[in-house]
């Protein structure tokens, strides 16, 4: 089989990597790719991964089986849609399903049809609505912005004037609205579950650390490191949430018409009052990604191409490694501010002499000189696995002191806290 995969971080560079691991797997394109990806895979150019026509003319060329989507933004601007039509499996949503993460709007409406355990929330499309919001729910405030922001469109605060800027600044954008939401408490969860518009296949959960800084300080990022599996969560939570949150979703996206294929990506948090959905994403997550691959056995190509085709029901077990597994993101000078690009990168090739470690790819680019620069703002994802979580961190930061790239920053409690099993849930 011939597989595509649209994207260029990280997350892709996981797909790509469990994806020639994959024996029905014979050759990889990726679009656009990344230098990391390029030692894997054939990367074509692609200078607009919303390009649908583009997409599909890749697809085309090397007549490829499967087509991965990677990231939302194809997604919602319907490049899916594109490549059904001319006859390709795809793993993805079509743009009307896409909407669960392109709206939050709409995905409240859905969790609320499905009657999904969510955060009370308020759409608003004036200021003064938002402020009446505010005052029903109370503070810590969450203000969201109603479209895709990166991760970067949401404020969580204690500062009401702080608020009340977020959604004035949401506002202003042409058609803007911004949804106001309860303060959900409690350590959080992404559970990525695969469905082909029918069944629902939950894979190993996963932590995200969202904030910029150590102890969860700074901003708000795309994520700056993850682990697997969660040692903490309560027995049977996955089969909880595939019953309560997932299955209801996928059936009720049936039921209007849209059917869900692809992942499901919730990111939940564990409140005193039980699990409560925080948001709903279409893709997989990154960094989760790279740490869920790094323990699935079950090969990938073969799962998503039953996926795309609706035969999800094949699977009744996925396999996994007994390990666990840490990801650290490598950030650039100023992120998630606007980053500095095109600072060298060194030290990758030492990063094999640490047990089980490897880097994988996000904001990287080569230079006029063929010379590894930076290129983004979350420019690696250093990856790697041991019998504990103590053990695989100990890898990961090992490997994360190797690389070196000027002005960088990283969190160094990744996993600190599950790995010394102070994580109580509710
Ligand atoms: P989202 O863009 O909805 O994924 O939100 C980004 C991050 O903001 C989440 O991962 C949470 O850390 C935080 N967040 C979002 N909604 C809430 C909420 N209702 N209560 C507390 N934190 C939230
Ligand atoms: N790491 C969270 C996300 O991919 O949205």
């Amino acid at each position: 089989m011939k597989v595509l995969v649209v994207g260029s971080g990280a997350r892709e560079h996981a797909i790509v990597r469990s994806l020639v691991e994959d024996q029905v797997v014979d050759a990889v394109i990726a679009a656009p790719g990344n230098p990391g990806i390029d030692a894997l895979a054939l990367c074509e150019p692609l200078p607009d991964l919303t390009d649908a026509a583009a997409v599909l003319a890749i697809a085309q060329r090397h007549a490829v089986e499967l087509v991965i989507i990677g990231p939302e933004a194809p997604l919602v601007a319907g490049v899916a849609d594109v490549l059904r039509d001319a006859g390709f499996d795809v793993f993805g949503p079509s743009a009307d399903a896409a909407r669960l993460e392109g709206s939050k709007a709409f995905a409240k409406d859905i969790m609320s049809a499905a009657d999904v355990p969510t955060g009370l929330a308020h759409v608003c499309t004036t200021i003064e609505q938002v402020a009446d919001a505010m005052d029903a729910l109370g503070a810590p405030h969450v203000i969201k912005e109603d479209g895709l922001a990166a991760g970067k469109g949401v404020v969580v605060t204690e500062d009401r004037e702080e608020a009340l800027a977020h959604a004035q600044a949401c506002l202003a954008k042409e058609g803007g609205s911004v949804v106001v939401e309860e303060f959900l408490d409690g350590p959080e969860v992404s559970l990525f579950v695969l469905s082909d518009g029918v069944t629902a296949l939950p894979l190993s959960p996963a932590q995200d650390f969202k904030r910029v800084g150590d102890d969860d300080a700074g901003p708000n990022t795309g994520g700056m490191g993850a682990y697997s599996p969660l040692g903490w969560a309560p027995q049977g939570l996955t089969d909880d949430l595939v019953a309560r949150v997932a299955q209801p979703t996928i059936d009720e996206m049936r039921r209007i018409g849209t059917p869900f294929v692809g992942v499901l990506f919730i990111g939940l948090a564990m409140t005193s009052r039980g699990p409560r959905v925080i948001e709903f994403n279409v893709r997989f997550g990154d960094p989760e990604t790279q740490v869920v691959l790094a323990r699935l056995l079950t090969p990938l190509g073969g799962l998503l191409k039953s996926a795309a085709t609706g035969r999800l029901d094949d699977y009744q077990n996925l396999r996994w490694s007994p390990e666990h597994a840490v990801t650290v993101v490598v950030a650039s000078h100023n992120y998630p501010g606007t980053p500095r690009t095109g600072d060298s990168i060194a030290g990758l090739g030492d990063v094999e002499g640490v047990p089980t470690a490897y880097v994988l790819h996000a904001g990287t680019a080569l230079d006029g000189d063929g010379a590894l620069v930076s290129a983004g703002g979350r420019v690696l994802s250093v990856v790697a696995t041991g019998p504990d979580l103590v053990q695989a961190r100990e890898r990961a930061y090992a490997a994360v002191a190797l690389v070196q790239l000027e002005g960088s920053h990283h969190r160094s409690d990744i996993a600190l806290r599950a790995s010394r099993d102070e994580i109580a849930v509710g």
